[in-house]
């Protein structure tokens, strides 16, 4: 008692003592909270002593509003009357919410009204970090550095605010903008590191995001000088002149706290992204590249060496003659190309995506001749528009002259109006389509995704929240939704929603873990989409589409091809007067189809199974060699968790006639814009100047996102995706196993009859 007291006698006369020397600065801000700011940096002393300043003295007057006295009033009755005391923490609360931050004249006005000492209410303050004592930015930066955040690099966020800022924790800058402070564990580990904004965590965060977010915050203080110090940071509406301010939570993309991809790949799936990769694929690609750059006879002869061995000597041959004749022109192109890879700041560059795609295509035709035109390998995105058939299976006129439209992007007039006409339609039509045709949730498939698949299902609104539109590597616009997608056709099919994360880093939106279906149910967190076409004469096709954010594609000699953002695959079961008739099953650039009764079954319901990485869709679990003998290229399948479209999907009706998509009477508000959206739903084709991309043989790592729904010939007549080839409907599973033997002599593979009988839906009707 005796140390207490003397203690307290020299604190007194320090602080009279300080009292007397220290003057009045023009800084408040910064002056007072370096003198006691909120944070575990303060020394004992600090934490313990109050020093008058010209904003924080007893003399300050201070009232509750109103609206606060009410809130106190009902805070109060969760207490008996005679333990008022205890409603000190929300109280006190409410009055830094009301001031700012929680000055003498808060602490005492608290203590009158729950009539308690107020130095019980300064004890309370002092202690918890979360009352500010001083006054503090408009933007509290609270960064833990507690052991699992540190070991999380923690040290690099510090050192990255108090660089871009340029002061220490404990003060605040001289606009009154950011105080900075470091604390203790704020509960948020699993996302470590972390900095709580006001009422916000930041989470999973990098030094680079961290100063994004900080630039971003400024603005935001700029635009809004007027709102109250202390508010959230995301309060409604972001005002328009101030853009990128992220959402908080995980700035890694994660959704929640999901695990971050393995460590310790699969094999299937390894090797996966231009670091990883071993050094004779390094070598390979680098070798790969060098070829495809330089567009010499040497080229040709290399790829008529290979192309030979694999595909004869027809198309070689042809290869040769082109790269004969024209090699000046291929070089007016290649230049062209590496032009156009280069925006100059927010202009657009001046050549046209038209010639940007045929440029890509002629070199295509050099270098895939053997591998990709002849054989399809590997190409399981398309590189330039895609399939160019709309729903109806005929061609889109509406693309011609798209190339004139240049540089005009902020004129959504046309988009709008076919927006409304489609918003009209669908009231005239009552809002939506009516019911799901019983028989089609009857006989949905069950897809088995496989065991250790590493980019899951994905949600297509997540999707669009986690990339933007790109025309020619520029942004076009930031607030896309379901419900406006289609806004932006005026730019497709040359528009490319462009993830925001640089995929190779793994964002956990891309993998999607977080939906994996439960394995009890096969239920998955993101909707899957089913639309059902009538196309008259008892025949009605139902198509279950399946989204990915992310395809892996497949390796071929030890080096990984087709990567690519946004996946959607497809299963379409035809019925006839109601009865299930074929499947088909897409795959790559096409896929299988099979008579009903060769599928495989669990109750009334088709099993199928979706391969690792690329998600091409099989009848069997297993491996699925395709195209290359000797099993060279082959996916993969097998039994793990089952996903049931049936529990989770926007479900609609598309009327050929008038191309109108209605959502079903179970789900009458399902959004539709997105379904109109004629431009891709992944990144462009990365350059080769772009480290992440590396070429060989004609392929590419990474290739163009995909088109939509609406681009996968709904319209069709024969079971098969593309109408302009061949459709094989196979009578056994075992068919569909080894396809690439029975395409090369159909009568080993086992088919029933010779494979020019094989007439496509017509033979079997
Ligand atoms: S250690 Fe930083 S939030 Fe827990």
């Amino acid at each position: 008692m005796a140390a207490r007291s003397v203690s307290l006698r020299l604190a007194a006369a320090c602080r009279a003592a300080t009292q007397t020397v220290r003057p009045h600065t023009a800084t408040p801000i910064m002056r007072a909270a370096a003198l006691s700011p909120s944070s575990s940096s303060r020394s004992s002393h600090a934490l313990a002593v109050h020093r008058d300043t010209p904003d924080n003295h007893a003399n300050i007057p201070f009232k509750f509003s109103p609206e606060n006295e009410k809130l106190i009033a009902e805070i109060l009755k969760r207490y008996p009357p005679q333990y008022k005391k205890a409603a000190v923490m929300p109280v006190l609360d409410l009055g830094q919410r009301q001031h700012g931050f929680s000055s003498l004249s808060v602490m005492n006005e608290v203590a009158r009204i729950l009539e308690m000492p107020p130095m019980r209410v300064y004890e309370v303050a002092s202690f918890y970090t979360m009352y500010n004592r001083n006054p503090v930015g408009k933007f509290h930066l609270q960064v833990c550095t507690t052991t699992p955040c540190q070991l999380c690099n923690s040290d690099s966020i510090m050192k990255a605010i108090g660089d871009h800022l340029g002061i220490k924790p404990g003060h605040s800058t001289e606009d009154g903008i950011f105080t900075f402070s470091e604390v203790e564990c704020l509960g948020a580990c699993v996302n470590a590191p972390m900095v709580q904004i006001n009422d916000d965590f930041y989470e999973d965060l990098t030094p680079e995001s961290t100063v994004q977010l900080l630039d971003a915050l400024k603005g935001y203080a700029q635009a809004t000088k007027d709102l109250p110090i202390n508010t959230t940071v995301i309060t409604g509406d972001v005002p328009p002149e101030v853009k990128g301010i992220p959402k908080p939570g995980p700035l890694s993309g994660r959704a929640t706290c999901e695990n971050m991809p393995p460590s310790t790949p699969d094999p299937l799936i390894s090797s996966h992204n231009s670091t990883d990769v071993s050094n004779f694929t390094l070598a390979a690609a680098a070798a790969g590249t060098i070829l495809y750059e330089n567009h010499s006879i040497f080229t040709t002869l290399f790829t008529y060496v290979v192309g030979g061995i694999f595909a004869g000597f027809g198309t070689a041959y042809h290869d040769i003659l082109w790269a004969a004749r024209s090699p000046a022109k291929r070089k007016a192109e290649s230049k062209r190309w590496h032009n156009a890879i280069s925006p100059e700041g927010h202009r657009f560059v001046q050549v046209r995506e038209k010639a940007l795609k045929s440029n890509w295509e002629n070199r295509k035709s050099e270098l895939d001749g053997i591998l990709d035109n002849t054989l399809g390998l590997v190409r399981q995105s398309n590189s330039g528009s895609g399939d160019t058939r709309t729903g109806d299976g005929k061609p889109d006129s509406s693309f011609e002259g798209q190339d004139e439209k240049w540089g005009d992007w902020g004129d959504y007039k046309e988009e709008k109006r076919r927006l409304a006409e489609r918003e009209q339609l669908r009231k005239e039509a009552g809002g939506h389509s009516g019911d799901v045709p019983k028989y089609i949730l009857e006989y949905a498939p069950l897809i088995h995704l496989y065991s250790k698949e590493e980019y899951w299902p994905g949600d297509i609104d997540l999707h669009l929240r986690r990339t933007i539109p790109q025309l020619n590597f520029t942004d076009v616009h930031e607030d896309v939704t379901l419900d406006n997608l289609s806004l932006f056709n005026q730019y497709a099919p040359y528009l490319y929603l462009t993830s925001k994360d640089d995929p190779e880093a793994h964002p956990g939106w891309l993998s999607a873990r977080f939906n994996i279906p439960d394995l009890k149910t096969g239920k998955c967190d993101a909707p899957g989409t089913l639309i059902w076409v009538d196309k008259g004469n008892g025949v009605v096709d139902a198509f279950w589409f399946y989204f990915y954010s992310y395809n892996l594609g497949n390796v071929v000699f030890n080096v990984r091809f087709g990567n690519h953002v946004g996946d959607w695959e497809h299963s379409m079961v035809r019925f006839v007067d109601g009865e299930p008739k074929y499947m088909f099953l897409s795959q790559h650039t096409g896929g299988d189809a099979y008579v009903w009764e060769a599928l495989e079954k669990k109750g009334k319901r088709p099993v199928i199974y979706s391969a690792v990485g690329t998600h091409a869709n099989y009848a069997t679990a297993g491996k699925q060699e395709y195209i290359v003998p000797f099993g060279l290229l082959a996916d993969n399948t097998d039994t793990g968790p089952m996903w049931d479209l049936t529990l989770n999907s926007r479900m609609y009706n598309y009327n050929l006639s008038n191309h109108l998509l209605l959502p079903s009477a179970n789900n009458p508000e399902a959004p539709i814009s997105w379904f109109y959206f004629d431009g891709h739903w992944g990144d462009k084709f990365y350059p080769f100047n772009d480290t992440r991309q590396y070429g060989l043989l004609g392929e590419a790592h990474y290739v163009s996102g995909p088109l939509g729904p609406r681009w996968k010939n709904l319209g069709r007549t024969g079971v098969c995706q593309r109408d302009d080839e061949e459709c094989i409907i196979m009578t056994q599973l075992r068919y569909g196993r080894k396809r690439w033997e029975w395409e090369a002599d159909p009568l080993d593979g086992g088919l029933d009859v010779p494979w020019w009988a094989l007439g496509g839906l017509d033979w079997y009707l």
